[in-house]
């Protein structure tokens, strides 16, 4: 009962494993590192025992929803077309080794995807346009998201020092910058009343900032677990927050922005590109690094393909020339990291990405996505709708307006999010993933509406009316 207790709280027992000589050799490293098992043990088991499943964060529909001649299948979504570019690489596209930091093509094209990106207009904007192309790093490649973020806070975070980042966050964050790094996570309440806590989020810089001589922020927008994307609105104020802070505090505020769902945003009033772009614009020293990828962007999830880009300042060199040296030399700090880690990334996805460019172009590209995209938004509509009509003082459901998840929160003096997990599974044949950090003041279910099937929306929904009645 114990083990299967921490298991559901994401921890591994090695009851056999620390007592081998094995283990006495482990570095500190070694002994501090383990795979949470939360998320595996909660899908592990909706696999088996779920009529309805929403613990899978990964888009999938019947084939035909989103494939002109598609089949009934369902299958993980995917771009119309993406299998020819499988079938046609070349041995020279397989075989060979990638450059460390990427294929310096897809590095280019990669660059003019995150300028597209920008939605900064060619005649409007021409000014911050200019800046953007000139002042940001070409992008490096990374093996997938998850590397940028181990990467970039390998470089930055020393053990022991803190990264601030919300109490609601992919759980991989702590993996890295804890298990891994021995480093700290400043935690805030992410939402007050629900909008996004900028106090919370302002103390936090405040402590951070009384203890260390740099303040490293990671964000992630639309957010994975709860759905959220700040506001137009709460951009802006987010943006202003910060210059005003860095101002006061005189230390560089490091802002690493993690867009893994970046192109997935379903309301017109929610912002509608990342926070990078308008941190990059700032002349103060907000130094903000893209982490985006190939992984949801083009639904090539196993093609483990991402990219690190830092926003640079016009005031930190004097000419053209120590702008690119200043380039180089950080390019040449990722590849030393890169190189003694990984090495370098898969070459087969980096051809095949350029294939993906350079036949079809970006806008092309971009209405490949559209009709998943659709498909994800119609979703959200019916799951908010429906999660609308539960009247029940004991739950809240977090702003949401893109990705692939929403929460929902639980009253902890009412309701245990893996006691009620565990009802909803066993009772009602639904898996969903239970997070529950007391100590961060979390309690709630995370729905992966991604991969649920929109006529099963309603159902599920009834079941979570009917499970919280039961409590
Ligand atoms: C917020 C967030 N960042 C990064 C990742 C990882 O992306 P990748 O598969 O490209 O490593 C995920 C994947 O679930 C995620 O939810």
């Amino acid at each position: 009962m114990f083990i299967t207790l921490k298991i559901i709280m994401g921890d591994m027992d090695f009851k056999i494993l620390e007592k081998i000589p094995l283990y006495y050799a482990f570095s500190e490293l070694g002994k501090r590192i383990s795979l949470p098992q939360g998320i595996f043990y909660w899908s592990g088991r909706a696999k088996k025992e779920a009529e309805l499943i929403g613990t899978i964060g990964t888009a999938y529909a019947h084939e035909d929803e989103f494939i002109t001649k598609g089949r009934s299948e369902w299958l993980p979504c995917y771009l119309e077309g993406i299998n020819e570019y499988f079938k046609n690489l070349e041995m020279n596209d397989l075989v060979p080794y990638a450059a460390i930091s990427g294929i310096s093509e897809l590095r280019e094209i990669w660059k003019n995807w995150i300028i597209y990106k920008s939605l900064f207009n060619e005649k409007e904007d021409m000014e911050k346009l200019d800046r953007l192309k000139k002042y940001i790093t070409t992008p490096i490649v990374t093996t997938g998201v998850t590397n940028g973020i181990f990467l970039i806070c390998s470089l930055l975070l020393n053990a022991d020092e803190y990264i601030i980042t919300p109490n609601k966050r992919w759980g991989n964050y702590d993996n890295i910058i804890k298990g891994f790094l021995g480093a700290r996570i400043k935690s805030f309440q992410y939402f007050k009343e629900q909008q996004f806590n900028f106090e919370g989020f302002e103390e936090a810089i405040d402590e951070v900032a009384a203890l260390q001589n740099k303040v490293l922020i990671i964000l992630n927008f639309p957010n994975n677990p709860t759905g959220h994307v700040p506001t137009k609105e709460e951009g802006l104020k987010l943006i202003e927050l910060l210059r005003v802070k860095q101002k006061e505090i005189e230390k560089p505020i490091i802002v690493i922005i993690d867009d893994a769902y970046e192109p997935y945003v379903y309301t017109d009033n929610a912002m509608n590109r990342s926070l990078f772009y308008d941190l990059q614009d700032l002349d103060e020293d907000i130094i903000p690094i893209k982490l985006d990828g190939a992984t949801k962007e083009l639904l090539l999830y196993g093609g483990r393909i991402g990219f690190i880009t830092i926003g640079l300042k016009p005031k930190w060199t004097k000419n053209e020339n120590e702008l690119e040296i200043l380039k180089n030399e950080i390019d040449n700090k990722l590849s030393g990291l890169i190189r003694s880690t990984i090495s370098n990334c898969n070459h087969f996805y980096q051809a095949l990405m350029i294939k993906l460019f350079n036949t079809k172009g970006i806008e092309e590209i971009r209405k490949m996505r559209e009709p998943i995209h659709n498909l994800l938004r119609e979703r959200y509509v019916k799951i908010n709708s429906e999660l609308e009509k539960i009247e029940n003082p004991n739950i809240s459901v977090d702003p949401n307006s893109g990705g692939f998840f929403n929460f929902i929160n639980l009253n902890p003096n009412h309701i245990k999010a893996s006691e009620f997990a565990e009802l909803l599974l066993t009772k009602y044949k639904v898996g969903v993933i239970p997070i529950e950090k007391p100590d961060e003041n979390v309690n709630g279910i995370r729905i992966a509406y991604c991969s649920i099937d929109v006529v099963q929306i309603p159902e599920i929904v009834r079941r979570i009316k009917s499970a919280l009645a039961d409590f």
